[in-house]
């Protein structure tokens, strides 16, 4: 990098409880450990945060991508090949979004899911192509007590689901769906998980990933994930972003899930993805007191009786 130095961000609340932009950074400049100490308390405080107008190399990305912690691979993406933490997410006439148009956190498919994603637009389509997240946090606390009692302690098996459909076909196809199994035997994670930082709790499963909840029957399983994914879906937890070239977003996929708006086809969306490695997910703990009581606003929204 070169240039002057970032003096300190200024960060602009968007929601209520889900999203804020960050001013006054220039990510092709240096930029100071408080900078970016500040940038990160802000990724925490606001689950999803936007830097608008960041016209910069991937390489710089990547640079700064690596700031939140080791970068993963991703199994189902093409990647250059210099540079194998890249993404590249380009849809266009003949390449229509693969699985992004539905609810998720990032790659709950691994034992360690993805940290966090950092996103930033190349080019938009003629309309549309919106990204949408919800905060999880309030999914939960927006649940009836007796619910979220309930699922405390249920454990919920992940699976690539809806990448199987990349292995259709001949038996090599069905060679390397097999090897993919392998290399990512489902895992089970904690249905409600304690946020390793901030202490949040947190309803972690998604549409996209979770396959069913531990120990229930299918039918009981199916019902209960159904109400449990309905969450995501509620408006007052969601924050909206219309992207422009240059837009980078990072989001924190423990607090908070995405859903790519799927509205443009067949113009094209070109996007670069890095994203950092996770690891373990602690369980709901019961002595675990949020950092802030962040979620107070959803639990006040959820007794109004709305929903
Ligand atoms: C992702 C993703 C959303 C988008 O990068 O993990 O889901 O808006 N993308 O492209
Ligand atoms: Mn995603």
């Amino acid at each position: 990098m070169t240039g002057k130095i970032n003096g300190e961000p200024e960060v602009v609340r968007c929601h209520r409880l889900i999203g804020a932009e960050v001013r006054g950074i220039d990510l092709s400049r240096p930029l100071a450990d408080s900078a970016f100490s500040r940038i990160y308390s802000a990724l925490l405080e606001h689950k999803v945060i936007f830097f608008r107008n960041q016209h910069i190399t991937t390489e710089q990305q990547v640079e700064f991508a690596r700031r939140f912690g080791p970068l993963e691979q991703n199994p189902f993406r093409p990647q250059r090949e210099d540079l194998p933490e890249l993404q590249i997410i380009k849809n266009d006439k003949d390449h229509p979004v693969l699985s992004t148009d539905v609810w998720h956190a990032d790659l709950t498919f691994r034992q360690f899911p993805t940290k966090f994603t950092i996103l930033r637009c190349m080019q938009i389509p003629e309309y549309g192509g919106d990204t949408m997240w919800a905060d999880m946090c309030a999914a939960y606390e927006g649940l009836s007590p007796k619910l979220r009692e309930f699922i405390t302690g249920l454990t919920a098996l992940h699976d690539f689901k809806n990448f199987r459909v990349l292995y259709k076909g001949d038996e090599a196809k069905r060679a390397q769906l097999l090897q993919m199994e392998e290399m990512f035997p489902n895992p089970s994670h904690p249905v409600v998980i304690t946020h390793p930082e901030t202490r949040q709790r947190v309803l972690f499963v998604n549409r996209q990933f979770t396959l069913r909840l531990e120990g229930m029957s299918d039918l009981e399983s199916r019902n209960l994930l159904e109400i449990l994914y309905q969450q995501a879906s509620i408006p007052e937890y969601q924050y909206r972003l219309s992207w422009q070239p240059g837009t980078l977003v990072v989001w924190d996929n423990r607090l908070c899930q995405h859903y790519a708006v799927n509205d443009y086809y067949p113009h094209p969306r070109h996007m670069e993805r890095v994203a950092v490695a996770g690891d373990a997910l602690p369980a709901f703990d019961p002595a675990a007191k949020p950092v802030r009581d962040f979620a107070t606003i959803a639990r006040v929204h959820a007794h109004e009786g709305l929903h």
